[in-house]
């Protein structure tokens, strides 16, 4: 067992972490963050994804151990029910949540492409996702609504 201590959506956390445990599990059962889903464990779905210092990881696959001092954020970062981030409303906008298992995960891979590229050509959106598996919208939602919030994250510029 490690104490560990790092930045969880803008506000340090302290926590006590077995040495195998993983992110996913530290996060979901020791710190009630349930938007991080587990799918396959084995870093294929992205369902668990997470960003480190605003990098996409996969939180199945990251051990706890190794996150202390570093700034990870989850998709509750982004928004909430009574504010929205632009990405969120845009998924929405454009039908790109159907189940929204895959959402979390989508919308950070989202996040952090739109952070390093403000007008990301189809092409790049189809990369950052790539890790990002959808079983029902196809991703033409997906990739619209990506489109669609750099446009007006833009404008807001
Ligand atoms: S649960 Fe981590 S990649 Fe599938
Ligand atoms: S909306 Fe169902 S898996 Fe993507």
């Amino acid at each position: 067992m490690v104490t560990i201590d790092f930045t969880l959506n803008g506000k340090r956390v302290t926590v006590d972490v077995n040495d195998n445990e993983t992110l996913l599990f530290t996060l979901r059962e020791k710190l009630s963050i349930k938007s991080v889903k587990e799918g396959c464990s084995i870093g294929e779905c992205g369902t668990c994804t997470v960003l480190i210092d605003d990098e996409t990881h996969y939180s199945c696959l990251t051990l706890s151990s190794k996150v202390t001092g570093r700034d990870v954020k989850t998709v509750e970062y982004l928004g909430n029910i009574i504010e929205l981030h632009p990405l969120q409303e845009a998924f929405i906008s454009c039908g790109a949540v159907q189940c929204g298992y895959c959402t979390p995960g989508m919308l950070l891979s989202a996040y952090s492409l739109l952070l390093k590229n403000k007008d990301p050509q189809d092409e790049e959106i189809k990369r950052a996702i790539s890790g990002n598996l959808c079983r029902c919208t196809g991703y033409i939602q997906i990739i619209e609504a990506i489109r669609y919030a750099a446009g007006i994250l833009k404008q807001n510029c």
